[in-house]
């Protein structure tokens, strides 16, 4: 099974749900369209709206992260993932670099996880290196730490998704090559299997992924799906990397 998983950031109002019943109907007569499943992460006031809509359809919500607390809590515009379960949402992300560049910590990461997974919420968890690390060939180093020292081996893989974003490629166009993209993604299938007894969850691939980029990643069988930011605001652009992915 791929994914295709859009995370809209900080776009959308209601009348944006248009956007997705395009996409529904693509997928409704897609040949492929047993192949894969399609995510979408708007912002937390359209998580009940949109699930409700999508409830018997095939496009999955979720929402951008979830509080480090379970139920209820008095942090302000907190909102944790027993409330987003409560409205509809399947998945949450956890982890992305927008929110670790933000504050987000490993302790933090981990309670998130840990709370998701009890509201049956399934996580896809966001890891990435910076330009700098990157450079200075900590690649490795760095996406071994962002796991460990979040995912154990008590949760359950098959609720886990990895979404591996570099950060220097998340809206910047600026794309790993194509030996470096498969040798990483190995290495973090590696680093999955010693936690879950050889068999790693699901891994993505995120950063500046369009109907261009897609043709280069789509040789790379390991990928299990993408993480789509920018190009999933657009239904073409969406569709195009699905079309493109299975041309
Ligand atoms: P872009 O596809 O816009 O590079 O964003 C990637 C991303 O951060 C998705 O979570």
């Amino acid at each position: 099974m791929k994914y295709f998983i859009g995370n809209w950031k900080m776009f959308g109002v209601p009348k944006s749900i248009n956007i997705l019943k395009k996409i529904n109907f693509f997928h409704l007569k897609d040949r492929n369209r047993n192949k894969y499943k399609i995510i979408i992460t708007p912002p937390y006031t359209l998580l009940e709206t949109f699930s409700k809509y999508f409830k018997n359809k095939k496009i999955l919500v979720g929402s951008q992260n979830c509080y480090q607390k379970d139920h209820f809590s008095s942090n302000t515009a907190a909102v944790s993932a027993y409330m987003i379960k409560s409205v509809g949402a399947k998945y949450t992300l956890v982890g992305h670099s927008d929110n670790r560049s933000e504050g987000d910590t490993n302790e933090m990461l981990k309670n998130k996880v840990i709370f998701a997974l009890k509201n049956n919420l399934k996580v896809i968890f966001c890891i990435g290196e910076n330009k700098i690390e990157k450079r200075s060939k900590k690649t490795f180093s760095v996406l071994k730490n962002q796991i460990i020292k979040v995912l154990e081996k008590k949760f359950n893989k098959d609720n886990i998704i990895v979404a591996y974003e570099p950060i220097w490629s998340i809206g910047t166009g600026k794309i790993p090559t194509k030996n470096e993209l498969k040798k990483t993604i190995l290495r973090i299938k590696k680093i999955l299997k010693q936690i879950y007894k050889k068999k790693s969850p699901a891994v993505l691939y995120g950063g500046s992924v369009d109907g261009n980029s897609v043709k280069i990643f789509k040789d790379i069988r390991e990928i299990d799906g993408f993480l789509i930011g920018g190009a999933s605001k657009s239904s073409k652009k969406f569709i195009d990397i699905i079309k493109n992915y299975y041309r």
